[in-house]
């Protein structure tokens, strides 16, 4: 009944809110999904219910936890739910945004106060920068430089070392490093030395390696 499972049991899911709501000064919010299946797309009568006990924001991912990531995420329900008169608090619509026009495009149809982004973010987390850009000016800034790129990805491996320590944080680095350097022609090589390190400074030089060689590759190509 972890995350998503509450679904399954709504009367619950807003009993267990509303204590969390009346234990704390602090603003409390949920997140959640359209449903449990197919059969029990609840997501407007529950919104009314979360916002009557006292949430301060909701945020809906488009999908049911029946679909997990499957299909497209249908924003058409999170779109009712902001447009229900009834309610008054934000709401921020979640689900396959992955550029910044698509971002704006359903902010705008679908009227909502906020988005949240998940696996777009992954490897690129340049994506808020550049959707905070588009929606104030209708730009979309340059792409990140190699520099920029391996800088946040050594960034980012730190902070995870720093998290769970060297073995752990190295180790869940790992899946990070294709996101970080996907287009970059036959990173397969840096990737496949990246993934098979266990010292945090070979891994340093390693990602100093890959920086120069890809500096040095884009001064001679026009790539
Ligand atoms: C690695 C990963 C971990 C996630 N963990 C959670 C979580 O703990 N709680 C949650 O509500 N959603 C979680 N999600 C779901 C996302 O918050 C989001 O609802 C979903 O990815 C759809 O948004 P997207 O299309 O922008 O990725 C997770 C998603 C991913 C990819």
């Amino acid at each position: 009944m972890a995350g998503a499972g509450i679904l399954q049991d709504i009367p619950k899911m807003i009993r267990l809110t509303e204590k969390v709501v009346k234990s704390t000064s602090l603003p409390v919010t949920v997140k959640t999904r359209l449903g449990w299946d197919e059969n029990s797309l609840n997501i407007e009568e529950v919104a009314e219910r979360l916002q009557d006990i006292g949430i301060q924001a909701l945020s809906i991912h488009g999908r049911t936890r029946k679909q997990m990531y499957k299909g497209e995420a249908d924003w058409t329900l999170i779109g009712k739910v902001k447009n229900n008169p009834r309610i008054h608090i934000p709401i921020f619509g979640n689900g396959d945004i992955d550029t910044p026009q698509k971002a704006l495009e359903y902010k705008e149809r679908y009227g909502v106060d906020g988005i949240m982004i998940g696996r777009a973010s992954i490897g690129y987390p340049w994506i808020f920068r550049d959707i905070k850009q588009y929606m104030a000016t209708g730009n979309i800034p340059d792409a990140p430089s190699i520099d920029e790129r391996v800088e946040v990805a050594r960034k980012h491996l730190m902070k995870s070392i720093e998290w769970k320590g060297e073995r752990v944080g190295i180790v869940e680095m790992r899946r990070h490093y294709t996101n970080y350097f996907r287009d970059l022609p036959n990173v397969k090589e840096f990737r496949a030395r990246l993934v098979s390190e266990m010292e945090s400074a070979a891994l340093n030089e390693i990602l100093d390696e890959l920086k120069a060689h890809y500096q040095e590759m884009m001064l001679h190509t026009e790539y």
